[in-house]
């Protein structure tokens, strides 16, 4: 391992020194992405919206077929916890991005097909890392976005699953790169509005009747049912803005008076240029400020 990364992970019950081997190349999850994960963030040692997150891993693994152990959210909330006070992460400055990764197992076997006849014990896994705030340019700036070249299908089932087969998320970020943006996004089959690589998308409009709308992509847009998309949904009505679900195109987030994306992580962040161009006047939004602010106030400033 290189880098000044984690000093410890927290494998199958234990914490381990990062440096130390911890899995076996039979591990389906080294060979074929066979796994799913979680990103999520702790503040002064406790986890946001663990409850929902765990919901999600249970639906990722269900769709798989991977069988989590029982009692596995409290396993995970005991190793959070023992992990967040290796690292020193616990206190009340701490602030730790979190990642519980977990795959079928290991399976001496080649092929694609898992046993029929038993079930493998999944390798479960958690890494916290300290949260920098964002580069001050990404605030005052916003990010720039390219729509990659990956088109997504909703009809694919996979597709809104937190996998961890990223190869597409991981081809649209280096799309981006190379054009000198901050992130891509995706588009359906029909050239419609899906997801950043590792967040929803919001924009804000006025709708044909006068109302100022925060709308995103529905659910049915080939997107990952983000928790940080949902508060968001929520936290527009109360704050003045009416939430819409829908289908949007790349003209309407062109067109959009403000966009942000937004993650568990990063939180929201201001999206103020498309393949170049503008979104509303190029600087970020008093809503997208608006809307990271207060889930800081709720959640904890940074
Ligand atoms: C592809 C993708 N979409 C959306 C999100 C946002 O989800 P959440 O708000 O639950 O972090 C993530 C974050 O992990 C993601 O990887």
């Amino acid at each position: 391992m290189t880098g000044d990364g984690p000093r410890f992970v927290w494998i199958d019950g234990s914490i381990r020194a990062a440096g130390e081997p911890h899995l076996t190349v039979f591990d389906r999850g080294f060979q074929l992405g066979d796994g799913v994960f979680e990103t999520l963030r702790a503040r002064a040692g406790r986890t946001i919206e663990l409850a929902e997150h765990v919901a999600r891993l249970r639906a990722s693994a269900s769709a798989l077929a991977i069988d989590l152990p029982d009692g596995v959210g409290a396993l995970l909330e005991t190793g959070i916890d023992e992990l967040l006070a290796a690292e020193g992460l616990d206190g009340a400055d701490g602030d730790a991005s979190i990642r519980i990764t977990v795959s079928r197992g290991s399976w001496a076997s080649r092929g694609l097909l898992p046993p029929s006849d038993l079930q493998l014990r999944p390798t479960i896994a958690i890494q916290a890392w300290p949260v920098l705030p964002p580069p001050a340019d990404h605030l005052e700036r916003g990010l720039s976005l390219v729509v990659s070249s990956i088109r997504r299908d909703p009809a694919n089932p996979v597709v809104t699953l937190k996998t961890t087969s990223r190869a597409d998320y991981v081809y649209a970020r280096l799309e981006a790169r190379r054009a000198g943006a901050e992130d891509a996004v995706f588009l359906t089959m029909s050239g419609h509005l899906s997801e950043s690589t590792t967040a929803n998308i919001f924009l804000v409009r006025r709708a044909a009747d006068g109302v100022e709308e925060l709308a995103t992509p529905a659910l049915d847009c080939a997107i990952l049912p983000g928790t940080t998309r949902s508060w968001l949904l929520r936290w527009a009505g109360g704050a003045g803005l009416r939430p819409f679900e829908g289908w949007l195109t790349r003209d309407e987030l062109a067109a959009a008076s403000e966009a942000f994306v937004c993650s568990s992580v990063a939180g929201v962040l201001p999206v103020t240029r498309l393949n170049g161009h503008a979104i509303g006047d190029g600087t970020p939004g008093p809503w997208t400020l608006r809307a990271r602010a207060d889930r800081d106030a709720v959640f904890g400033s940074r």
